[in-house]
């Protein structure tokens, strides 16, 4: 039985490696790609989306979802990491495609309820839409088959302040309701996608054996890779969201731990994840009455590369 999969997405450049992966994998079938703001606005954004399944030769609905934050000012898209269109100033060929009716959160909610313990959610943006999923039927928390959440900063540090990731510093509230509700639910946050790195050879390898994703791939990631030199000195980029389907497909590349999860919603720390082993207590009242789940706190970097280039090169 393939994964069903819906990936709620703000493509984005690593967003883009992600669902180039989502197509690509024998044992993923990609259900939708639910749209939200963070990279780039939400009709930049589904406007990426759309352009990106019709490029990759995916096969996939599309529904548009929030446009801005539950509670905080809305944050500017992170236009200086992604380029003005998300894609490194890249320009996908135009399609007529259009997302369907339903808002993201509708469709998830209808999706869930009419495949119960089928579908699992890769949110790899901000979880303004999660949110709002769980907001209008709070029973879907019972029928997903898992939740895989990009995001946070558990012990390592934050990309946007010491402490936040931006998925969740872009809507720290509705990160605090999806950590908070009680259904299977794994982080993967910048502790596991720090420690890989795609290079250029790698870029041009994926280019060589499958051009019609490693092409664009390639061409949408300079701008990502100045980025990451000027940012960390690094020689490639962060491939962040990939890690949310390779937990799905190839679990051993992880290493997880399990606990309860809480977020900054106000003052200095803002946006930040905070972890309590299993087990632990402390005289916090954040993780009161909360579910444990998963985080992913490194990656077996070797099988998560091989993994990812066997499986876009025998395209
Ligand atoms: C996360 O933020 C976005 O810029 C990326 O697409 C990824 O989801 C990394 O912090
Ligand atoms: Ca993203």
């Amino acid at each position: 039985m393939p994964h069903k999969i819906i990936l709620d997405t703000d493509p984005g450049i690593d967003d883009s490696f992600a669902i180039a992966y989502a197509i690509a994998h024998p044992d993923i079938e990609l259900i939708a790609l639910t749209t939200i703001y963070g990279n780039v606005t939400l009709e930049q954004g589904t406007e990426n989306a759309l352009k990106l399944l019709s490029a990759f030769g995916g096969k996939a609905d599309v529904a548009k979802g929030e446009s801005g934050p539950l509670s905080i000012e809305q944050n500017h898209p992170s236009d200086y990491v992604h380029g003005k269109n998300g894609l490194g100033e890249y320009e996908l060929p135009e399609t007529d495609a259009k997302p369907v009716e339903l808002s993201a959160a509708e469709y998830i909610v209808k999706a869930v309820n009419e495949a119960p313990g089928e579908i699992t959610i890769c949110a790899v943006g901000p979880l303004t839409n999660m949110a709002k999923a769980l907001e209008l039927d709070p029973s879907i928390a019972s029928k997903v088959k898992e939740v895989v959440v990009m995001g946070g900063a558990v012990f390592h540090v934050g990309n946007i302040t010491p402490v936040a990731e931006a998925n969740i510093w872009n809507d720290p509230h509705a990160a605090d309701i999806t950590f908070a509700a009680d259904w299977p639910l794994t982080l993967a946050p910048m502790d596991c996608t720090m420690p890989v790195i795609f290079t250029r050879e790698d870029l041009q390898l994926l280019a060589d054996e499958n051009p019609k994703m490693g092409a664009p791939l390639q061409a949408m990631s300079e701008f990502y890779i100045k980025f990451y030199r000027s940012v960390a000195g690094l020689h490639g980029l962060v491939p962040h969201d990939v890690m949310a389907l390779m937990w799905i497909t190839a679990p051993g590349a992880f290493h997880a731990r399990k606990g309860a999860l809480a977020v900054a919603t106000d003052g200095p720390a803002i946006g930040q994840t905070l972890f309590q082993a299993q087990g632990k207590t402390s005289l916090s009242t954040a993780f009161d009455g909360r579910p444990n789940h998963t985080v992913l706190v490194d990656t077996d970097v070797k099988m998560f590369r091989s993994n990812y280039f066997g499986v876009l090169c025998a395209k």
